[in-house]
């Protein structure tokens, strides 16, 4: 982290409190292209918007329809075969398949109860009562791309696993609701772990959200456990935030196909996640579905 008596990252050679030391209302007009260059950050395009705009609504409504899906006795790959089926009638890619390394096996993510991410889809798994599945979906619409992600639950489950569902949503809402030009990375973290705090949960911090929309992960990362990362949101970004709350210690560990990643502590683990872009005078939630 920068400290005060440093010079500032904008090179203008002064120190980073006679420069650009973060004031709260800073103008985001400020914030020099160069800056956000030096990060990688891209700020999207109108026409990009546009596009970004398309597939999330896309990846948000084929979510609904996965959430629909998702009862009592159907497995999770039933939800993968659906989550291709409703993407090829839309002209989309599910972004999962096949990312990463080693390639990620399936089209959607399917985080059942002590899984905190990056579930694999599983003949195996049988939704069954007091289950709580996190349902991750990734489109690819034109090229460009939203990501979303919500917890159902199996008919009626425990208080624990209630709260942790009820923490990780609000979480998710309200970090967003401070969302406008100027606003500090650090500060979503901290909404997010004062609400965790109360709620006797935990933060995961080996997982963070991230820049979306023209690449599947962009940057910058936005942790949701305590950091220092003073980057300002500008208009014209668009990333995730996507909180993983555990009702018990945050620690994952990952499983030997080398993408599900559990509690530590083998208890659940709840998440939502939206795409967001930030406007010239706050932000909109780019993955609601057009029925909302
Ligand atoms: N959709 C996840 C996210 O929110 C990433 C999944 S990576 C995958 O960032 F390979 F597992 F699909
Ligand atoms: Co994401
Ligand atoms: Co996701």
């Amino acid at each position: 982290m920068i400290e005060r008596n440093d010079s500032c990252w904008c090179g203008s050679g002064k120190k980073f409190k006679k420069c650009h030391y973060p004031k709260l209302n800073e103008e985001a007009s400020n914030i020099s292209q160069k800056y956000l260059d030096n990060f990688g950050i891209l700020i999207k395009t109108k026409k990009q918007i546009e596009g970004i705009r398309r597939s999330c609504k896309l990846a948000a409504e084929i979510l609904d329809k996965l959430c629909k899906a998702a009862k009592k006795g159907v497995c999770t790959q039933d939800l993968d075969d659906l989550a291709n089926e409703l993407h090829n009638e839309a002209g989309a890619i599910p972004a999962p398949l096949n990312y990463g390394s080693p390639p990620f096996p399936k089209s959607i993510c399917t985080s059942l109860n002590e899984v905190i991410c990056h579930g694999i889809p599983s003949k195996k798994d049988i939704l069954k009562e007091g289950d709580i599945l996190n349902i991750d979906v990734t489109s690819i619409l034109d090229g460009y791309f939203g990501d979303c992600s919500k917890m159902v639950i199996i008919g009626d489950t425990t208080e624990e696993k209630k709260n942790v569902i009820q923490t990780s949503y609000d979480c998710l809402m309200e970090s967003i609701k401070i969302l406008k030009p100027g606003v500090k990375i650090f500060e979503i973290a901290n909404v997010i772990e004062a609400i965790a705090k109360k709620r006797s949960c935990s933060v995961v911090n080996q997982f963070v959200g991230h820049g979306v929309g023209v690449f599947f992960h962009e940057p910058p990362q936005i942790p949701h456990s305590y950091n220092n990362i003073m980057i300002p949101v500008v208009a014209g970004m668009t990333f995730t935030i996507e909180p993983m709350i555990n009702a018990g210690v945050k620690e994952a560990v990952i499983d030997k196909d080398e993408w599900t990643a559990r509690t530590k502590d083998l208890k659940p683990s709840a998440q939502f996640e939206h795409t967001i872009l930030i406007t010239e005078n706050g932000h909109e939630i780019l993955t609601l579905p057009s029925s909302k």
